[in-house]
This record gives C-alpha cells, sequence and structure tokens, in this order.
C-alpha cells in the first residue's frame, strides 16, 4: 500500500454548481465552502498530514470584480468563524501565494498563520493568488541572487512548498483536465485523479473512493 502525506486538490465547478441550482454562480462558491469542511474531517480521519487547497489563482484576477470580492469576503467570514475551532482541532493553516489582498484581509490571513503555527495534526495549505509559474520564476530568481547552484534541492528551499512533501495524488474537481497553473513543479510525479463531479457535490464518499485507489496503486518512479 502507497503511503499518504500529501493531498493536494483543485476545488472546481462552484460557479457552473450555482449557476445550475441556485441561478448564482456565487451561490456555489458558498456551497463549495460546505465540501472544504467536509474533506477537511475526512482527511484528518484518514490521518493524513498536509492538504493543500487551489482556492484562488493569479489568473483569477481576469474575473469580474464583483465575483472577486464575493469570494474575499466569504473567506474573510469563513477564517473569522472558524479559525478558533480549527486550532482547537489543532490544525495549521498556511497561505501560499503573494498576499496582496486589502490590508484587512492579509492581516486576518497573517494573524491565523500565527494562531495556528504550531499545529502538528494537519497543515492545510491554502493556495491563494497562487500560481506555479510565478513560484519558479521567483525561486530560480532567489537562486541566482545568492549565487547558489542550481539543483532541485536548493531550488526547493525557494518554493512556497518548501518543507513540504510532494503531493502524492492531485484531484481537481469539475469534469476539467488540467492543471491551471497548480503545483506543475511538485506535481511531476503525483497520481492524478479527474473528476467529474463539481466540487459542492463532492464528497467524502468520493473522497475515500479515490483514497482507496490511490493506495492500490503501483507507483514506479521511473522504476520496473
Ligand atoms: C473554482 O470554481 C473556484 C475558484 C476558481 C475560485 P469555479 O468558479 O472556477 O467554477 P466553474 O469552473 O466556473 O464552474
Ligand atoms: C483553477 O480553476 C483555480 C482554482 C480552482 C482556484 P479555474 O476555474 O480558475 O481554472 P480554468 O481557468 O478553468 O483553467
Ligand atoms: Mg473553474
Amino acid at each position: 500500500m502507497n503511503p499518504l502525506n500529501h493531498v493536494a486538490i483543485i476545488m472546481d465547478g462552484n460557479g457552473r454548481w450555482g449557476l445550475k441550482n441556485k441561478n448564482s454562480r456565487n451561490a456555489g462558491h458558498r456551497e463549495g465552502l460546505n465540501t472544504v469542511e467536509k474533506i477537511i474531517k475526512e482527511t484528518i480521519k484518514n490521518k493524513i498530514k498536509f492538504l493543500t487547497l487551489y482556492a484562488f489563482s493569479t489568473e483569477n484576477w481576469k474575473r469580474p470584480k464583483k465575483e472577486i470580492q464575493f469570494l474575499f469576503n466569504l473567506l474573510e467570514s469563513f477564517l473569522k468563524d472558524k479559525i478558533e475551532d480549527l486550532n482547537k482541532q489543532k490544525i495549521r493553516l498556511k497561505i501560499i501565494g503573494k498576499k496582496n489582498f486589502s490590508t484587512k484581509l492579509n492581516s486576518l490571513l497573517i494573524k491565523s498563520e500565527k494562531k495556528t503555527f504550531r499545529n502538528k495534526r494537519l497543515q492545510i495549505n491554502l493556495a491563494l493568488n497562487y500560481g506555479s509559474k510565478t513560484e519558479l520564476i521567483n525561486a530560480f530568481k532567489e537562486l541566482r541572487d545568492n549565487k547558489e547552484k542550481i539543483n532541485e534541492k536548493n531550488l526547493n528551499k525557494y518554493l512556497e512548498t518548501r518543507n513540504l512533501p510532494d503531493p502524492d495524488f492531485l484531484i481537481r474537481t469539475g469534469n476539467t483536465n488540467r492543471l491551471s497553473n497548480f503545483l506543475l513543479w511538485q506535481l511531476a510525479y503525483s497520481e492524478i485523479f479527474f473528476e467529474k463531479k463539481l466540487w459542492p457535490d463532492f464528497n467524502e464518499k468520493d473522497y475515500n473512493k479515490i483514497i482507496k485507489k490511490y493506495k492500490s496503486i503501483k507507483r514506479n518512479f521511473g522504476n520496473i
């Protein structure tokens, strides 16, 4: 059975779910939060140590201002409501991506990270304003500026995911088969599961099915 330490998820399909069920994309984003909570619980149950969730990409700034604002308001109220609870459950929250939001949201994010910094049960990496290409370019610039040798070990030091194992598998919900600039380096050898269901419809059972399937796969890493 394959060991399982790190799950990465592209939580896609909120907009379509919202339009179909409530005639509003934003309603889908709200509904998607319930799935986030379910998946966090199930991740803990499965004793997985790292969960990386793609919540907002560097490309998502192209969306209408109103939708972007709604998403950040949603995140703000989620953190205000839940951070105590996450902390009590010994969950560490880490943001990956550049925090260039409103001063208010930036400081809430920093506060949440600091508060949960010591927690060891599960680390949630929330990818916000994250883009893999930007991450890699920044890492290479660091190597150049510090005159360090270009190799995997040194590069890893400057990635947002430094100190994390690579994801064992990636799930993308929403019936779309692409990576959308997510963890391009880190996913080099991850198993990938494209899931037809939209994120708000995705549930514990679907998640556990994927975990089970992952555990049974023969991972070669180039070997035979
Ligand atoms: C993913 O759902 C959430 C974010 C990108 C914030 P989408 O909003 O992309 O949903 P669809 O793909 O339009 O249905
Ligand atoms: C990827 O979803 C980003 C997140 C889930 C946060 P998108 O819906 O933005 O991806 P594209 O634009 O369809 O590739
Ligand atoms: Mg989408």
